[in-house]
């Protein structure tokens, strides 16, 4: 019997992930013909030849309500969404071509001794650090879906994305053509190859015209910006809806209710002076702002991720992924682990925490900014 074509093995075979491919059955582009008696999408030839068509206008560079048009309608005019098209691509060359002017001019400057500023060097702090630890990044960081559900709740019906201070990419929504900015190589190195086309550069002075997207979006990244107001300022300019998931790293309370901070790692506080409040932030762009609980198994190993899992905190490798750890340097990370180490095994830590085991999630400071 031929083997069933379910939605891995379809994924597998069109080399797209199964969320594309469940994203595509959503929105009613692709729908499998049928399902198992478990529930489990199956899909008929007819399907994946649909499927085959879609990603052929995909590659093209079509949105997806375009490709409904022309995959729905044997009549609508391919020619003319191909000239279309056209005239698209060419839009984007042009900007490519300004913004090798602008590379070239920077590397005219910098080769005559600009650029040193204090204020320039600062910039790039922010992604140095990730030259230096991005390559641990990928071990523990991920997409943790009930907070990409928020994020991309929050973009709306945007189809054009910025996502600035991508990284690896995780959060980057499926079913929109999503741009990503990425000042670190190491880190823009590691991303996946379908992942989506990104461009070298820092938040505080984006390469894109005003407007140019429906929305931009920035995840687990301000904090590390020389110049978040700056930053967000620019997001602000390059698009019409801004979103940015991030901590209020100016609130107290929040040190004092996450039991790492505040019984083992007080040196955080000395990372966060100075820097603006989450009140700030939103202020600066006029942006609303939403708490974001994070689940007792949260799959994106942050920071403050492991609330309800302490043990995991022990793991070197879910340390090395996340910047805190070396930011605050070797000798508090050491003491730290040796303290937690001690009172996991002498039950102090869940006599101290008592609270957090019936807990599913926990308000540790994260916020969704929406403007
Ligand atoms: C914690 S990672 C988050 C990556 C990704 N957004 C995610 O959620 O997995 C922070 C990222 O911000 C980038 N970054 C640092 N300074 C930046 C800046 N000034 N502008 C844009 N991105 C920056 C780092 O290089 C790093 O990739």
């Amino acid at each position: 019997m031929d083997e069933q074509l379910t939605v891995g093995r379809v994924a597998g075979l069109a080399g797209v992930s199964i969320r594309t491919l469940r994203y595509y059955d959503e929105v009613g582009l692709v729908r499998p013909s049928a399902r198992t008696a478990a529930g489990h999408r199956i899909y008929a030839a007819a399907d994946v030849e649909r499927l085959r068509e879609v990603l052929v206008y995909r590659r093209l560079g079509f949105g997806l309500r375009e490709i409904a048009e022309l995959v729905d309608d044997p009549d609508t005019d391919a020619v003319a969404h191909l000239r279309r098209l056209r005239g698209l691509l060419l839009e984007q060359r042009d900007r490519a071509a300004a913004m090798v002017t602008a590379i070239d001019d920077e590397l005219e400057a910098r080769a005559m001794g600009f650029g040193t500023t204090p204020e320039e060097q600062l910039k790039a702090v922010g992604a140095r650090l990730y030259e230096t630890i991005g390559s641990a990044y990928p071990a523990t960081r991920r997409t943790e879906p009930r907070i990409a559900a928020r994020i991309w709740e929050a973009l709306g019906d945007a189809r054009t994305v910025l996502n600035v201070g991508a990284g690896t990419g995780s959060y980057e929504p499926s079913g929109r053509e999503v741009t990503a900015v990425e000042p670190s190589a190491v880190m823009r190195a590691q991303r996946c190859t379908r992942a989506a086309p990104c461009v070298a550069a820092s938040a505080e002075s984006l390469p894109f015209e005003d407007q140019s997207f429906d929305a931009a979006m920035a995840v687990s990244t301000v904090h590390h910006w020389a110049d978040p107001v700056a930053g967000l300022r620019e997001m602000r300019r390059v698009a019409r809806r801004v979103v940015v998931f991030t901590h209020d790293a100016s609130d107290a309370g929040w040190r004092h209710r996450f039991w790492l901070i505040r019984d083992y790692l007080p040196e955080v506080a000395g990372l966060v002076a100075g820097r603006p409040s989450v009140d700030e932030l939103a202020g600066a762009i006029g942006a609303r702002l939403e708490p974001v609980l994070i689940p007792w198994d949260c799959a994106d190993g942050f920071f403050e991720a492991y609330w309800r899992r302490p043990e995991t905190y022990l793991d070197e490798r879910v340390r090395r992924a996340v910047s805190v750890w070396t930011r605050v340097g070797p000798v508090a990370e050491q003491r730290a682990v040796a303290r937690l180490r001690d009172d996991l095994s002498s039950g102090r830590w869940a006599e101290r925490n008592r609270e957090l085991a019936g807990l599913d999630a926990a308000e540790l400071g994260l916020r969704l900014l929406v403007a």
